[in-house]
């Protein structure tokens, strides 16, 4: 499909509250489904072409529900067998492809076009935050493209809110590795994906190129609305 009606793509029952998808049944199982986007595919560029926000969403987000699906009809299917080395050996293919499903849902909340406040530094309680943690919103910046562009392979870096410590903690994971995998008291504010697959359409191999521009379409108020949930 060409870039320009990728632009022009409208998404049907596009909705604020995007969660993770929906929920649907095969065998009585519980399935996942891909969640829509709040915004159209093209509506993220310059700093995101429309049609890598096309592949990441339909292609490869789509792909790990599939493949989280099917394992965890065959879970299903292991823990009714009593198949404990089945159960056991399911546990990479959905901690990837789970991991995959919610780090993606995450990441699509975590962009918004620039007309609808993309790039506005954050407000609140978590500017002051970054302020007084980290000096400026500019230097947390800093780190994150520092970390995220020095991340071996591919993988994530993320603003947590790390709720134990009760303070701002910059973390990157491995290839989908959810944040929890980090701690069990991280919560994700701000997840950034760093495996080709964002980037490489547009941005070939200059990682730090697709971290510099991608801050223009932060959503901010996002994580600030999920900073003020998670510390109250
Ligand atoms: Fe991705």
């Amino acid at each position: 499909m060409a870039m320009g009606s990728v632009s022009r793509k409208t998404l049907v029952g596009l909705g604020r509250n995007v969660g993770f998808g929906g929920i649907g049944y095969v065998r009585g199982v519980k399935t996942f489904t891909l969640p829509d986007l709040p915004y159209d595919y093209g509506a993220l560029e310059p700093a995101i072409s429309g049609e890598i926000m096309q592949l990441h969403h339909q292609k490869h987000h789509q792909t790990y529900i599939t493949n989280f699906n099917k394992a965890l009809e065959q879970l299903d299917l292991a823990i009714a067998k009593g198949d404990a080395t089945a159960v056991v050996k399911l546990q990479s293919a959905i901690k990837f492809n789970g991991g995959g499903h919610v780090n993606h849902s995450i990441f699509w909340k975590n962009l918004t076009p620039v007309r609808e406040g993309g790039g506005e530094p954050p407000k609140g309680s978590l500017g002051w935050a970054i302020d007084t943690q980290f000096g400026s919103l500019e230097a947390l910046i800093q780190k994150m493209n520092t970390d995220g562009a020095a991340l071996q392979g591919s993988g994530w870096v993320w603003l947590a809110l790390d709720k134990e410590q009760k303070k701002l903690s910059v973390e990157t994971t491995a290839n989908q590795d959810p944040l929890v995998t980090k701690g069990s008291g991280l919560v994700p504010l701000l997840g950034i994906d760093v495996w080709e697959h964002a980037y490489y359409l547009q941005y070939k191999n200059v990682r730090p190129d697709y971290l510099k521009n991608i801050w223009k379409v932060i959503n901010w108020k996002y994580a600030s609305n999920e900073y003020e949930r998670e510390s109250a």
